[in-house]
């Protein structure tokens, strides 16, 4: 069975690097918040273009919550997201306060700026873009509105490390960016693992404070902090992988590519990458009209498809009993999560897979003859 994803691959890419380092973080005695975690803010900084200031913290989700205390969101502020992004998204907002308002996506699959004034009331404060995928937002409308509504500008950067809006790393656009390094991210660590990057570095500073009990200094504690420090084994491990990310942004993009290539079937739609856009294939996703009935086919034959997300935030249990959404609210949303199937990609393949799964994706004739 071909996976959809292999996390052992990545490891065992550069098993020795991480090995070493994982010793070298081990024998230091130093675990929590050291220079490795240091090192790594500033390595992942400078790599994603510099003039940025990065804090490490323990989860994707927690740099959403600190990250927006930071930058001053407060209870009952509102905040425009996309209907088809990630629950974690909604919940940041949410565990600091904020209000998701959401809207429909683009083509792309990403925020749709056209949508956003309709959605902006007395309380908007800010819009939350999520670069899903691994592909940016067309940010030049989404800052445009946002400079004309006077509205805070926020990424959330976990499916979308490295990957550039006009040549510009998406996560240097807003106020505050938030990334993920779970395992699964195309920069994922061995373990939970997160970051906040802004321009400026009071913001940065903040958050510092914020992870770490709210204390600017030892034993001296200047607001309600929270525990989200980053460990030091994490950020060791991490600084190893970032070193490699030419190399493997480019092992993805070499699957992307003959899977663009290669599948020819008239009942799977193909991503589109916009001319604005390099891809960073955080997950490779397709459309078909019977999406359980593909996704048993391609089982059948040996290979693994997922979906992500099949119920929409807006419809998760928790989000209906806060705020009474129900199915229709926002079709588009709904038509992607009942279409979409992602194939496999991860770190490294080899051909025989690559070329499996393209083979498998080409015989599948639909309903007439599954
Ligand atoms: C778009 C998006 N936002 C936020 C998160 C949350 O990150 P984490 O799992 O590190 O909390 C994820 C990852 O799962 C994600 O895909």
């Amino acid at each position: 069975m071909i996976p959809i994803n292999e996390l052992a691959r990545g490891y065992r890419l550069y098993q020795d690097e991480y090995e070493a380092k994982a010793l070298e973080v081990l024998r230091s005695g130093w675990y929590v918040l050291g220079k490795e975690v240091t090192a790594f803010e500033e390595e992942f900084a400078q790599a994603l273009g510099g003039d940025c200031y990065c804090a490490g913290v323990d989860n994707g989700l927690d740099a959403i919550l600190v990250g927006l205390m930071a930058a001053g969101i407060q209870p009952g502020d509102e905040i425009i997201v996309q209907a088809n992004g990630y629950i974690a998204t909604m919940l940041g907002i949410m565990q600091c306060g904020g209000v998701p308002v959401f809207v429909e996506p683009d083509e792309y699959y990403q925020l749709d700026a056209a949508r956003i004034e309709a959605a902006i009331t007395e309380k908007t404060k800010a819009v939350l873009v999520t670069h899903l995928y691994g592909l940016a937002t067309r940010m030049d409308p989404i800052l445009e509105v946002c400079r004309k509504h006077n509205l805070r500008l926020f990424e959330d950067c976990a499916q979308s490390h490295f990957a550039p809006y006009k040549g510009v790393n998406t996560g240097l656009f807003g106020d505050a960016s938030f990334f993920s390094f779970y395992p699964t991210k195309n920069l994922g660590g061995f373990g939970d693992g997160g970051g906040v990057i802004s321009r400026d570095k009071a913001l940065i500073d903040r958050v510092k404070v914020i992870r770490n009990y709210g204390s600017d200094y030892r034993y001296h504690n200047i607001v309600i902090g929270y525990n989200d420090r980053l460990d030091e084994l994490q950020a060791g491990l991490l600084r190893v992988k970032l070193s490699h990310m030419p190399e493997l942004l480019a092992n993805r993009d070499h699957i992307a590519q003959r899977y663009l290539h290669e599948i020819h079937n008239p009942l799977v739609t193909l991503p589109q990458v916009p001319e604005y856009c390099k891809h960073t294939w955080y997950q490779f996703v397709v459309r078909v009209d019977d999406q359980a009935g593909f996704m048993k086919f391609l089982k059948d034959r040996g290979v693994s498809t997922d979906i992500s997300w099949k119920t929409p935030p807006y419809l998760q249990p928790c989000m209906v009993e806060k705020y009474g959404f129900k199915r229709g609210d926002f079709p588009i949303t709904e038509a992607i999560c009942d279409s979409i199937v992602i194939l496999p990609m991860m770190d490294w393949m080899s051909e025989e897979e690559i070329t499996k799964v393209i083979q498998e994706v080409n015989a599948y004739a639909g309903l007439a003859e599954n």
